[in-house]
């Protein structure tokens, strides 16, 4: 428990929306609980703070996030633990991020404790729209843009920080056939790709269509000078098991998102006594271990979808069934492990789980 350190209004809702929700029947994102956060940047500070009910909002035809995208955001999740306890998965490390982002896209961070004071008082309200069913969680969206009526090109100088929050399922039904692009790039060394920068995701808006036009789910992006090296898998970070060693692309050319739960994985996977490799991940190597049948395991880690598995990789014309399912020991564990961990249910050794 925290307590508040910023003086937030709220405003509760009259008419909950709660009982027009199908909790056994929902879409990721398309549905939004009964409040939202909102604080105001101006004469360089944050102000205005408060809970509302989520309503749409109005803002100038010239906001200057829409024009020149100064916008970014971060996603986490709450859960219930069998007790009907809300809990928070690394919360901190997302208050950290979003700072990150905005710092590169020149916009103001945001105090870490204005941020957790938000996420637990909007939470908090809103508890019973976190759901308690296996797989289901509350979906948290902080973001930041920039709100200026501005068209010249500049930082602006008003921006708003929201948080809303959405129950969600999982986010892909199942494993999912992927492509390893080699043409499009989503970033390239000194661009935004470690941002969580609203343009990074229109930019992989349209390769992701060519490729879900020919059945692939996803695409496996490739470095942007010589497309030899594997980055990320769609909006998540990508690990292989090759030998029984877990195989990850390095963050260390700011390319790709420092995932929390990319990081979680890499822990959970020490602890199980497995080695994990961070580094520069070749196409080549990855493509000659499932030639030969030595890609044992190959999945996408991400918020959203935590462990989403890979069926098959497709590279130029070659197209490789990974092994089923059932024989991934290693993605079944840890994800079992993580959903365990976010659900109170194990003993939280690494501290990550935040109690509202
Ligand atoms: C995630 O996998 O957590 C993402 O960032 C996807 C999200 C944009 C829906």
């Amino acid at each position: 428990m925290m307590d508040a350190v910023s003086n937030i209004k709220i405003e509760k809702t009259k008419t909950s929306k709660i009982q027009s929700v199908d909790f056994n029947n929902i879409q990721f994102g398309k549905q939004f609980s009964d409040h939202m956060f909102v604080a105001e940047y101006k004469n360089g500070e944050w102000q205005d703070l408060r809970i509302e009910p989520y309503a749409p909002i109005s803002l100038s035809p010239a906001c200057a996030a829409i024009h020149y995208g100064q916008a970014v955001f971060e996603g986490m999740k709450a859960y219930k633990n069998d007790e009907g306890k809300v809990l928070l998965f690394r919360p901190r490390e997302n208050a950290k991020r979003i700072n990150v982002s905005a710092k590169r896209l020149c916009m103001p961070e945001v105090p870490e404790e204005l941020f957790m004071d938000a996420i637990h008082q909007l939470v908090q309200l809103d508890a019973d729209w976190v759901p308690q069913n296996e797989g289901c969680s509350l979906y948290i969206r902080p973001f930041i843009f920039a709100s200026e009526e501005l068209l010249g090109v500049r930082p602006a100088e008003e921006y708003k920080f929201m948080i809303i929050t959405s129950p969600v399922s999982s986010y892909y039904t199942g494993p999912v056939d992927v492509k390893i692009e080699s043409n499009f790039s989503r970033a390239a060394e000194g661009g935004v790709g470690f941002a969580k920068a609203a343009g990074n995701y229109a930019a992989a808006l349209y390769p992701a269509k060519l490729g879900q036009e020919k059945g692939y789910k996803q695409l496996i992006w490739t470095d942007a000078k010589t497309h030899e090296y594997i980055e990320e898998s769609g909006t998540m970070n990508v690990m292989f098991l090759i030998d029984n060693k877990l195989i990850t692309p390095s963050i260390a050319l700011n390319t790709t998102l420092s995932g929390i739960t990319r990081d979680s994985v890499i822990k959970l996977a020490k602890d199980l006594g497995l080695e994990v490799e961070e580094r520069r991940v070749a196409v080549k190597e990855i493509v000659e271990a499932a030639r030969n049948n030595k890609l044992q395991d190959a999945f996408g880690t991400g918020t959203a979808a935590t462990i989403a598995q890979i069926a098959s990789i497709t590279f130029e014309d070659e197209r490789f069934e990974l092994p089923p399912i059932e024989n991934r020991t290693v993605s079944n564990k840890i994800a079992k492990s993580i959903e365990e961990i976010k659900r109170g249910r194990v003993a939280d050794k690494f501290d990550w789980i935040y109690n509202i």
